[in-house]
Parts: C-alpha cells; sequence; structure tokens
C-alpha cells in the first residue's frame, strides 16, 4: 500500500498492521464504512454485544461533528486543526468548513497507518482553501505543533479551531490528555475554539462499563470513558459556547432536542469553548 501524507509526490510504503483492531476501523464499521478488516469487525461486534448501540452513537457523534463544524465556519473561523480524524467519510470536516467558507484551511492529525493510507482524499481542498495531513500521535502535541505541513497550512497568529472528536478517551490519565489540550491551546490566539466529544459511562452500570473497557483493554488499545465533570475540565479556564457540556445529539440540534431516552444511547459529552 502506498500512503502519502504530503501529496503524491511523496509516497512511501506502509505497515497496516492488519491483524490487530484499530479505533478507527472500528469507528468505519460503525459509519457503515468499507475501510475495517476482520479483526476490528470482531471487536466492533464484541462492543455490540455489551452495548447495542454502538453504531447510532457514532452517527450521533459525526453528525455533532458536522454542526459543530458548520457553526464555527459561520462565526469566522477559518483555520481548523483536528486531531483524530479517522477513515475519510463524506461529508469531511474541509468539506463542512469549505462549503461555508471555501477558503478555509484544514489540518488533519492521525496516527493510523490507514488513514494515512486514504488521507489523499484529506487532500482534496477547494482551490480557494487548503488541506494538509500529520501522521502522528496526539500524545505528542508539540511535535504537531512542529510539523511543517502545520506551518505551511495554517497561521498561528489568527484564530484556529481546534477539535478533538471521539479521540481523548483513548487516552487515559496516565498518557495526560489535560496536557495535550492545554499544550495546543496555548499555541492558539484569543477567539479560538475547542470542540471536544468524549465516550462517558455515566448512564451505564458498572458491569456494563468494566465489560465495555475490556473490549479495548484486552486489544491493547487504551480507552477511559469519563464522568461529566471529568470531561467538564478539558474546557477550563475557556469560555463555553451555549448550551455547555451535553450529549452530542443535543448541541444545537436540528428539528428540536431529542427525547431524553436517548442519552443513554448516545453515550458521549460533547461541548464548544471560545478561548
Ligand atoms: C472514533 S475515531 C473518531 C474519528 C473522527 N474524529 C470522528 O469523530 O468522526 C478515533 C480516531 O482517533 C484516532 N486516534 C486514536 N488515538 C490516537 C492518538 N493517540 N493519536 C492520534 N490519533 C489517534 C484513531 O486512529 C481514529 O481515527
Amino acid at each position: 500500500v502506498l500512503a502519502d501524507d504530503r501529496g503524491p509526490a511523496l509516497s512511501k510504503p506502509v505497515d497496516l498492521q492488519l491483524d490487530r483492531a484499530h479505533t478507527a476501523r472500528i469507528y468505519d464499521y460503525y459509519l457503515g464504512g468499507k475501510d475495517n478488516y476482520e479483526a476490528d469487525r470482531v471487536a466492533a461486534r464484541a462492543m455490540e454485544q455489551i452495548f447495542p448501540y454502538a453504531a447510532f452513537a457514532a452517527r450521533a457523534n459525526r453528525a455533532f461533528m458536522h454542526r459543530a463544524t458548520r457553526y464555527l465556519a459561520e462565526h469566522g473561523i477559518r483555520q481548523f486543526l483536528d486531531i483524530g480524524t479517522g477513515i475519510p467519510t463524506t461529508p469531511n470536516l474541509h468539506q463542512i468548513a469549505q462549503n461555508v467558507a471555501p477558503e478555509a484551511r484544514v489540518v488533519y492529525v492521525d496516527n493510523d497507518p490507514l488513514v494515512l493510507a486514504h488521507a489523499r482524499a484529506l487532500l482534496v481542498s477547494s482551490p480557494e482553501g487548503r488541506t494538509a495531513y500529520i501522521s502522528a500521535d496526539a500524545t505528542t502535541p508539540e511535535a504537531i505543533l512542529r510539523a511543517p505541513q502545520l506551518a505551511d497550512t495554517l497561521n498561528l497568529a489568527e484564530p484556529v479551531a481546534l477539535s478533538l472528536y471521539a479521540i481523548l478517551h483513548f487516552v487515559s490519565d496516565g498518557r495526560d490528555p489535560d496536557a495535550i489540550v492545554r499544550t495546543l491551546m496555548d499555541a492558539l490566539p484569543a477567539g479560538s475554539y475547542l470542540v471536544l466529544s468524549h465516550a462517558t459511562s455515566d448512564h451505564s452500570s458498572e458491569e456494563v462499563s468494566k465489560a465495555g473497557i475490556d473490549v479495548y483493554h484486552s486489544r491493547g488499545i487504551d480507552f477511559q470513558p469519563r464522568s461529566r465533570d471529568e470531561f467538564s475540565r478539558f474546557f477550563d479556564g475557556l469560555g463555553l459556547i451555549e448550551p455547555g457540556v451535553v450529549g452530542p445529539h443535543r448541541w444545537h440540534p436540528i428539528g428540536g432536542q431529542p427525547p431524553k431516552s436517548l442519552d443513554p444511547q448516545v453515550a458521549f459529552y460533547a461541548g464548544m469553548a471560545r478561548k
């Protein structure tokens, strides 16, 4: 497989590690995509045995990304840094942003070699705008900030929307997710935004929560769902945008507030804040 993160001229082979489950591919399975393999499907089905709404939750999260991106572009944001991008799924973030503002510039970051292999789809920008892809780990935010693709694409003197959709629950406290968010937000000027979504066990029994965590841990994947308070702390020092921390399906919903019964099925929190 040839992959490129800097354009076709710099193609290089990558090991896709098909023998083990990856979160990007499990998520792709839930979204009905084709970029998942046997190990991913086995993991996804194991999770569905415990939490039958996993695909519904993934779709609610993706729909939140759509609405949040549109909101940001409609509120004047023209630069986006999206970490934990996932396998390209139309519409991608840049397509939503550039639909509102064709000049919008987007830098994507992910650590999965399969996302890298598909990065070309993320690099088809509008002619007025620009997109770039950085193959990097979220736990090394300094490396992301130093990447030449970032400097080539974004002007850090102007506001940037930093987004981490459905990724920070894959970074347990031992790997200091607060430091990731802080390091990145510190590099961005006032007027920048932070957008997050995150899995929670707040609506589950201890038994279900533990079984869900085990599906990931038994495959060597770090996973830590967080409570509403733990999630809200990522926004400390920033100004939360209405309606604050809510389920992603409750954040600026189209067509009125969804019924309360959906909260345990989505089992996610989401929020947006301004620096
Ligand atoms: C559940 S998917 C979410 C995709 C997309 N953000 C969305 O919400 O639609 C999580 C993504 O985060 C990526 N990811 C997980 N841990 C990561 C890390 N430490 N560094 C970079 N990317 C990571 C995975 O490869 C995957 O693409």
